[in-house]
């Protein structure tokens, strides 16, 4: 592991946040437009904006800000509807003139020592490229369907779906933010971040022009059962055509349905715009409703891939945080090179649902993993068994790693709605 010599790290004030923003700029490769500086201030965390500065001149200019990252404090919904406190790590970003002299490993542990000392048992993010992170510990804890739906699929018709009412309307922090609150707080799906405390916490109405390529802004639907909402979705259309054929988009974000009921009265709304031919989402939980609702699923020209990865920072909160589906006693022997309170053997014992972990130092380990399979698996969208099937988590007593699977396997798939 290089060291980040000739930098410190520091919190970014608020006077300095458009030297935050130029480096971002630098690592995403983009050139932000000027009138979109206050939607960026909105969707940052700024409390929690940290940078590292240069202090040895043969590094850069003393001062500079080479590098930043920051974090929106959140609670996420673990196995059984259960809450875990959670950071959710973003804008990481290294200018191009500092890389790979050890800057993104400085903020990493900086970020999870500032995590731990807040109570933070799990840190979550959406990676821009699916290699970096697993050496930080992070495993693939959710994966999503993204699918084009074409006008007006026909569906299993669910009872109570025609009688619900759909509101359509421009998102707005002020009107919707406490409406989204209340309806995420009655969700279970695992993997679902709930809003999140402090700055940064309309991130989810923030809309950048430079980033909606000719889309219009951000709408929401909600559908209510006598004028209480049961589902809400954020959307946004692009009109197109050619030779006079309509050709339009819709775009679905982050969204949500109590009931199966709701569930189809806002897809039949979402894929039935005029002059709309497609209906797009990156965001269907692998199980989502929708996918057993269509007659023709394979019309949604699905594909899977990575949602939210996820990193245990204090494996025995967060494994006591989230329910399990069968009892079991299995004994694991843990890596962990990025926070080593972690590494060593821990004993996993279920009783009705409830998780006792406990240090068992001297005892023979049934499975040895990294920490990251351990985050893969927490919220139950991928089996020990098939990361054992995998050779990643080897298993030492014949049985274990399908005791363990059984016990976190979750009988919801994983998904996390908001991506920050
Ligand atoms: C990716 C990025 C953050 C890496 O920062 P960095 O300071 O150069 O990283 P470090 O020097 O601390 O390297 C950490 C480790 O990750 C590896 N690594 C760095 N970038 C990587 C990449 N793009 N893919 C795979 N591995 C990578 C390094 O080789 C190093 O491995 P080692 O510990 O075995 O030597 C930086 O290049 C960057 O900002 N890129 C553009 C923005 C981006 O992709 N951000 C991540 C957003 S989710």
């Amino acid at each position: 592991m290089k060291k980040a010599e000739g930098y410190q790290s520091i919190t970014v004030p608020e006077a300095r946040l458009d030297e935050f923003f130029q480096v971002v700029q630098w690592a995403f490769v983009g050139e932000w437009l000027i009138e979109d500086r206050q939607d960026y201030i909105d969707a940052l965390p700024v409390e929690r904006a940290r940078g590292l500065e240069v202090t040895d001149e043969r590094r850069g200019a003393v001062g500079e800000i080479a590098a930043v990252h920051a974090s929106f404090g959140t609670e996420m919904i673990t196995p059984g509807g259960r809450r875990v406190s959670a950071a959710g790590l973003s804008w990481l970003g290294v200018h191009p003139s500092h890389r790979r002299r050890g800057l993104m490993t400085e903020m990493m542990h900086d970020h999870f020592r500032r995590c731990l000392e807040r109570g933070e048992a799990v840190s979550t993010l959406y990676a821009m490229e699916a290699e970096i992170y697993a050496r930080f510990g992070y495993g693939m804890g959710a994966q999503t369907v993204k699918a084009s739906i074409p006008r007006g699929p026909r569906m299993w018709k669910v009872e109570g779906a025609d009688e619900l009412t759909v509101r359509l309307e421009r998102a707005d922090f002020d009107a919707h933010d406490q409406l989204v609150a209340d309806l995420q707080a009655k969700l279970t799906r695992p993997g679902t971040i709930l809003n999140p405390v402090g700055s940064g916490r309309n991130a989810r109405f923030t809309d950048p022009l430079g980033n909606r390529k000719g889309m219009e802004k951000w709408r929401i639907a909600i559908v209510e059962d006598r004028g209480e909402p049961v589902a809400y979705a954020f959307f946004r259309r692009k009109a197109d055509s050619d030779i006079g054929i309509h050709d339009g988009i819709c775009q679905v974000r982050e969204h949500g349905a109590l009931t199966p009921a709701a569930s189809q009265r806002l897809w039949e709304t979402l894929t039935d715009f005029d002059l709309v031919e497609t209906t797009y989402t990156e965001n269907l939980a692998t199980d989502d409703p929708l996918l057993h609702q269509l007659k023709d699923a394979r019309g949604a020209r699905s594909k899977v891939i990575d949602n939210l990865w996820v990193r245990l920072l204090d494996v025995p909160t967060a494994l006591q945080s989230r329910e399990y589906f069968h009892d079991c006693d299995v004994t694991v022997g843990l890596t962990d090179k990025h926070v080593p309170d972690n590494a060593g053997t821990w004993r996993i014992v279920v009783r009705d649902g409830e998780a006792t972990v406990t240090r068992a130092e001297g005892a023979v380990a049934d499975l040895t993993m990294d920490v990251r399979h351990l985050s893969t698996v927490y919220l139950g969208g991928t089996s020990v068994e098939s990361l054992a099937a995998a050779g990643q988590v080897l298993e030492h007593t014949p049985g274990q790693a399908r005791e363990l699977a059984v016990a976190m396997m979750s009988p919801v798939a994983p998904l996390a709605n908001w991506d920050f």
